[in-house]
């Protein structure tokens, strides 16, 4: 199986919370390997160039409200699968329709205040790991 990188986000929700040492403890316990991780404060303008593929859904503004509203932890996850593993991780986007033991089971408190968010697809990895890092900060 091939060995992927994929992009997660620890949303502010879960930053208020500080839960971001339990929710990488779930990513380390599953095999993936955090090969970078930043914290940072998006601006409004930031968090609407990151979520561009929604700009057209009706919850576009207040997802960028949402994601510039605190800290976010930006991080790259590394391993087997890692894309579709880290989506089996999280959980379904609306915590409502999560599976038991996911990140957003336990700890997302609306589809909004859903805790983290995972690349989608190859493609999708590969572009949102270089809009937070650089190959220089990558580190496996
Ligand atoms: P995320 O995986 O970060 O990708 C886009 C985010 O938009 C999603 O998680 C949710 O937090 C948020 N969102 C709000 N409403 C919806 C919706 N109806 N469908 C999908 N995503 C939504």
């Amino acid at each position: 199986m091939a060995i992927e990188k994929t992009l997660s986000l620890i949303k502010p929700d879960a930053t208020a919370r500080n839960l971001t040492g339990k929710i990488n403890q779930m990513f380390e316990d599953a095999g993936l390997r955090i090969v970078a991780q930043k914290r940072l404060h998006l601006t409004k303008d930031q968090a609407g160039a990151f979520y561009a593929v929604h700009k057209e859904r009706p919850f576009f503004n207040d997802l960028c409200e949402f994601m510039c509203s605190g800290p976010i932890v930006a991080q790259v996850l590394e391993g087997e699968n890692a894309i579709a593993k880290n989506r089996e991780i999280m959980g379904a986007t609306n915590p409502a329709e999560a599976a038991e033991g996911t990140i957003r089971k336990l700890f997302a408190t609306s589809i909004d205040a859903n805790s983290v968010h995972g690349s989608d697809a190859p493609e999708t990895a590969r572009e949102e790991v270089a809009f937070f890092f650089s190959g220089l900060e990558i580190v496996g």
